[in-house]
């Protein structure tokens, strides 16, 4: 099978830790052809762990996808731009990665699918619990238990006690705050690079 080559637009925090570690494990069938961020330092801190040339760092992603040499783009870029970058993606023709959300509003998010569907593009939501094992598990179920009344699911917090609480994973600790300007002050706090 032929490489997919692929350009990166926002190489922050989820670059790093999530999507390079992973993409490190599939280099049979993933080559990272250029990478892109607005703020060029970090783009070019990401080029050098990639041994990428210089003339494969962007800090406009616009430019960045005129490369034809790029088959798909990988997105990570803070939530609010989400949107415009995705759709310049599907635009350039390119196949499309994109972090969760695929959109900040739902009618954004609507009008993306719409607009791959125009262009025939290829196009994945890089939600990990999406190909975990029980997704699949439960897809399976869904065609034979009938009309689905209630889920929950649950990864071990105790969610009685986390009532009214505003909580989740910030540098991999998990954090509980009472409202939800507490929860975004303590990752400005303690992640103060990270926009997305
Ligand atoms: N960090 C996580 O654990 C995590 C988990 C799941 C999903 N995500 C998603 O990943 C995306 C990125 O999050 P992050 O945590 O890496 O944020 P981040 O702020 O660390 O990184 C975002 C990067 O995008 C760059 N950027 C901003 N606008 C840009 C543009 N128009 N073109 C090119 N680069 C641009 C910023 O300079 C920054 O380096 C968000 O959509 C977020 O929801 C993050």
């Amino acid at each position: 099978m032929q490489k997919i080559r692929l350009g990166v637009i926002g190489t922050g925090l989820a670059w790093d830790r999530l999507h390079l570690p992973a993409l490190q494990q599939l280099q049979d069938k993933y080559e990272i052809a250029a990478v892109c961020d607005t703020d060029i330092e970090k783009a070019r801190g990401a080029a050098a762990q990639l041994d990428l040339a210089q003339d494969r760092v962007y800090s406009g992603h616009r430019v960045m996808l005129r490369r034809e040499d790029i088959g798909a783009v990988d997105v990570l870029v803070p939530i609010p731009e989400n949107f415009d970058v995705a759709q310049d993606v599907i635009r350039a023709g390119k196949g499309l990665i994109a972090e969760k959300p695929l959109a900040a509003t739902l009618e954004g998010a609507h009008d993306l699918i719409a607009l791959k569907n125009r262009h025939g593009t290829k196009i994945m939501v890089a939600e990990n619990f999406r190909y975990e094992e029980f997704s699949g598990i439960i897809k399976d179920a869904l065609g034979q238990i009938g009309e689905v009344a209630y889920f929950i699911f649950n990864t071990g917090a105790d969610f009685e006690k986390l009532e009214g609480k505003v909580y989740g994973l910030i540098n991999d600790k998990f954090v509980v705050c009472d409202t939800k300007e507490e929860f975004f002050a303590k990752i400005a706090a303690m992640l103060p690079s990270v926009q997305g």
